[in-house]
């Protein structure tokens, strides 16, 4: 297959411009500052900018609550301002994906006011309606604790309107045909002005029947296709990254067997069990996770992450697999939410302690699919948990020790810079890590860069190889007729390990090691080596010719695997 599929090797970093960088000084994150920092995620190594909504939003869901769906908050800039930093990405070789969030618009959206005013108005069939409380009205809440309900009683409406979200995120009633040709004009407009595609918002509920009588929502999957042709037709390599927390068993419905709905999905299954995996040193789970999600087309691509912007979802564990995690990472009552999760940033949760987020990162690079990495997490930012809910960990980014981390210069930023303790901007940010080799950004930067020169992980075939100790994870990839191998030891402990390559013949016997001197040969078919406490390794399989073997498409070379 040709390498035209820029998703499959890519490194995603996603990012909100209201906590970026504030150019004009108004305490607010804007497009003049991101696309001031430019250069600084072209030299991080990223590949493509994931923007969370930067829509007009009245902000009761940091964004995901849009009043507009085509235009730009004037708080971040103008249309013009977005339009400079696409062509700013693209004279870098940077892609650009947004947020589509379309289950739901704000209540504030001119079409939901224009709806809940007159029930003869186009409108009023654009979102989803009862006359009645409906009798699940008190289920399926996405935020339990915080939502209380999932139908809200419209006072100027006289009847119910559906939310699946906060009742201020009236549903749209998407198997209205009008709803959904708007879908794809909002789709079509951000196409024509830059971007590479959409972090679809919500897929599941976006696609699912809805209404009063509804008990158990059914998805509309040929939908799914309907954005991918559009998409497609329009600009052939933009792509959907579907934000869908579903089973393994309907992975290939989101997909599609061809490969002819959503171009990629996040792993959610295996972020759970790669937390259980880093909480425990073991690795089992983990590994039943990555052939749970190993079906999937030969164009398809999974997103891998460690912390997102949302709470980390613990509901796919077992309850005793849920109470290491808990025990872990967020002991505390204020870390976790929704009763289902954690709410805090990656660098507090594994003790600020740098080996351990090296693992992590190095571990989520290496598993089958494209890593997602969340701003501010290559300085290892921490988080603020006196914010409510998930704002905890979406403060602005810490540049320097200035005032305000460097972010704003007003002085009062309207999200507080984490600005005391371990991981306040004096002591964890981008400045004095840029001086410093060993720091975290400057690991961050060399990861990224391996990571691209190993296409194998994001092309090709991989395999879990047996290392006979829970807390170590090996894993083999295959393209192309080469072959690259990684060690990762969760436990604190250092851990001699004895493993076969599984290749056959001698082509296993020699490992160079691509992060440092440490090659390995075999010895009767099997490597031993020592790897120290939270160690990692990158191996590439074979001779020091592998540059030239990487070349070639097919034959030559060893067989193939
Ligand atoms: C998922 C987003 O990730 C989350 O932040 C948001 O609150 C909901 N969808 C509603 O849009
Ligand atoms: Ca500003």
């Amino acid at each position: 297959m040709i390498d035209d599929l820029w998703y499959k090797n890519g490194v995603i970093y996603c990012l909100s411009v209201a906590t970026y960088m504030d150019a004009n000084g108004d305490g607010i994150g804007d497009f003049k500052g991101l696309t001031r920092r430019l250069d600084y995620l072209h030299g991080l190594g990223v590949t493509a900018i994931w923007l969370m909504p930067f829509q007009p939003s009245p902000y009761r869901d940091d964004g995901y609550d849009i009043s507009d769906y085509y235009g730009v908050d004037p708080r971040y800039g103008t249309l013009g301002d977005f339009v400079e930093f696409t062509h700013g990405c693209k004279q870098r070789g940077m892609r650009v994906i947004i947020d589509l969030v379309v289950n739901h618009t704000s209540d504030q959206h001119p079409w939901f006011k224009q709806a809940r005013a007159d029930p003869n108005s186009p409108y009023r069939d654009w979102y989803v309606w009862s006359d009645k409380k409906p009798a699940h009205a008190d289920q399926g809440m996405v935020f339990p604790g915080v939502q209380k309900s999932t139908w809200t009683h419209d006072k100027q409406a006289k009847a119910w309107y559906f939310h699946r979200f906060y009742e201020f995120q009236p549903d749209l009633n998407t198997a209205n045909p009008y709803v959904q040709e708007e879908i794809l004009k909002i789709m079509g407009f951000w196409i024509q002005l830059g971007v590479s595609g959409f972090r679809m918002d919500a897929v599941p509920f976006v696609i699912a029947t809805k209404g009063p009588k509804v008990k158990k929502p059914v998805e509309q999957f040929d939908m799914l296709r309907t954005f991918r042709e559009f998409l497609q037709w329009r600009k052939g390599d933009s792509i959907i990254l579907a934000e869908a927390n579903v089973r393994p068993e309907d992975d290939l419905h989101y997909f599609g067997d061809d490969g002819e709905r959503m171009q990629m999905m996040f792993n959610f299954h295996v972020n759970q069990h790669l937390f259980y995996a880093l909480a425990a040193a073991d690795t089992g789970p983990l590994a039943k996770a990555l052939a749970a999600t190993k079906p999937r087309p030969a164009t398809a691509q999974w997103g891998l992450f460690l912390r997102n912007h949302d709470e980390l979802d613990l509901g796919r564990l077992t309850k005793a697999q849920q109470r290491i995690v808990f025990e872990k990472f967020g002991p505390d009552k204020t870390m976790q939410l929704y009763d289902r999760g954690i709410r805090r940033r990656l660098a507090p949760m594994l003790g600020g302690d740098q080996r351990r987020l090296e693992l992590a990162y190095s571990l989520m690079m290496t598993l089958p699919g494209t890593p997602v990495i969340r701003y501010g997490d290559e300085i290892a930012m921490g988080d603020n948990l006196a914010l409510p809910e998930r704002r905890c960990a979406r403060t602005p980014m810490q540049w320097s020790t200035e005032p305000h981390g460097g972010f704003t210069k007003s002085d009062k930023p309207e999200i507080p810079v984490i600005d005391h303790g371990a991981y306040g901007f004096e002591h964890v940010n981008v400045a004095q890590q840029r001086r410093d080799p060993d720091s975290m950004l400057n690991w961050t930067e060399r990861i990224i860069r391996m990571r691209k020169e190993v296409p194998e992980i994001g092309w090709g075939d991989f395999k879990v190889i047996a290392a006979r100790d829970p807390a170590v994870l090996i894993l083999r990839y295959d393209w192309r007729n080469n072959s690259v191998l990684f060690v990762h030891n969760l436990d604190e402990q250092p851990r001699e390990v004895s493993f076969a390559v599984g290749l056959p013949d001698d082509a296993g016997d020699t490992l160079i090691d691509l992060l440092g001197p440490n090659h390995s040969h075999a010895s009767r078919g099997r490597h031993k080596l020592l790897i120290e406490g939270y160690g990692y390794r990158w191996f590439r399989v074979g001779g020091l010719d592998y540059l030239l073997r990487r070349t070639e498409v097919d034959g030559g070379g060893r067989s193939k695997a």
